[in-house]
């Protein structure tokens, strides 16, 4: 049986991994700063995190979620402590689309209204809803195109008060935007967002996706415009690796009961994968890396002739190469590093909050023979 064609793939076979490194089937060795799509937050195959999934594997790594599970509630207690939301409830599932698509839900059950408002380029998944809320007609099918999804001007606050209208029930916004390019909202922008929707009895879910887990050097992106709203969404860094989403729900939503479920959500090895996440995250003081290691690859990108002004914060960075520089591609094949992009000319870095001087100099020294081809 074939595959199904899905992604256009690289021709490499990566067979081993640990911390910011990648070995193909040939011994050759990659540098990751792509981090499999911000999904590798603590590094491949963290000895901590290994360990954790092989002692649970070794117990019971299965049963329905009609039986109680420890591994949920110590995860919860522990999420609730290291994100800032101690009274929020968690609802577990495996992905960042199924996140969105239960929050969405969620929205829609408290309000009784089906209105949604998304922003242009915008990404927040591939199931219905989810992509029904992603700026992207070639993939939303029929099937999804039901769904009443409105598109507002990023970072417009002129636009909010007409947008958020009597049909509208929640309000989704990614953290960082990601997949369109690396585009923060201002902070002003998010406070007038929730307060317009504090005040017209809407839900606003944040789409922490790929920016939270700690990316930005805080738990969520959204935590650096001091808005608390009351839907969060995660994912990708949540489980290093290993299938994990999750909606922090705010206290008033969670005397609601009975309107979600899951088969996988929440099992023990995923319960056990993301724990080990945020012990590792707290132990080793991996927020604040993140952001020294943004100093330095800023510092370190400030040389580079030609490209634009980097955006973004902590280990969510990008920025427009010059048009003849492919660098993601030269990267690639002539210094074996993975790097991230979004459209034609974004570059996105999105490595492990665990990178140090041996994984930035490796990329400095190759950003630095390639401007030299700039400058040429
Ligand atoms: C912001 C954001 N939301 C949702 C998703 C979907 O996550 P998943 O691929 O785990 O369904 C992504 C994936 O790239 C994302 O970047």
């Amino acid at each position: 049986m074939a595959l199904f064609d899905v992604y256009k793939l690289q021709p490499i076979t990566p067979v081993k991994a640990s911390g910011s490194w990648l070995w193909d089937e040939k011994g050759q060795r990659y540098l990751d700063f792509y981090g499999g799509h911000a999904v590798i937050s603590i590094g491949h195959n963290h000895p901590h995190w290994v360990d954790a999934l092989q002692q649970q594997l070794s117990r019971i790594s299965f049963y329905s979620n009609s039986i109680q599970n420890p591994l949920q509630e110590a995860l919860a207690e522990r999420l609730a402590k290291q994100s800032g939301y101690p009274d929020y409830s968690l609802f577990l599932c495996n992905s960042g689309a199924e996140a969105n698509e239960n929050a969405l839900k969620i929205a829609s059950f408290i309000t009784g209204k089906a209105g949604v408002v998304a922003f242009n380029k915008s990404f927040h998944g591939r199931t219905s809803a989810a992509v029904a809320a992603t700026d992207n007609p070639k993939i939303v099918a029929p099937v999804n195109a039901g769904h009443q999804v409105r598109f507002l001007p990023w970072n417009d606050i002129s636009a909010l008060d007409a947008g958020l209208d009597e049909s509208i029930g929640a309000v989704i916004i990614e953290g960082i935007q990601g997949v369109g390019g690396i585009h923060e909202p201002d902070a002003s922008f998010l406070q007038e967002l929730e307060r317009l929707c504090q005040q017209r009895n809407i839900l606003l879910i944040l789409d922490e996706v790929q920016s939270g887990c700690g990316r930005t050097g805080q738990f969520f992106a959204h935590q650096w415009a001091g808005i608390r709203p009351p839907l969060i969404t995660m994912a990708k860094g949540m489980g290093n690796g290993f299938p994990v989403g999750g909606v922090l729900i705010s206290p008033d939503i969670a005397a609601w009961s009975g309107m979600l479920g899951t088969t996988f959500g929440g099992n023990y090895l995923a319960c056990a994968a993301a724990l080990a996440v945020l012990e590792v995250l707290e132990q080793e003081n991996l927020l604040e890396n993140a952001l020294q290691q943004e100093q330095v690859i800023r510092q370190m990108l400030a040389d580079f002739p030609g490209i634009s002004p980097v955006r973004g914060r902590g280990l969510m960075l990008g920025f427009e190469a010059p048009e003849h520089l492919p660098l993601k591609k030269l990267l690639l094949e002539q210094y074996h590093i993975f790097t991230g992009e979004a459209g034609l000319r974004t570059l996105r870095l999105l490595p492990s909050l665990a990178i140090g001087a041996e994984e930035t100099s490796y990329l400095a020294e190759a950003l630095q023979q390639l401007s030299k081809e700039v400058v040429e």
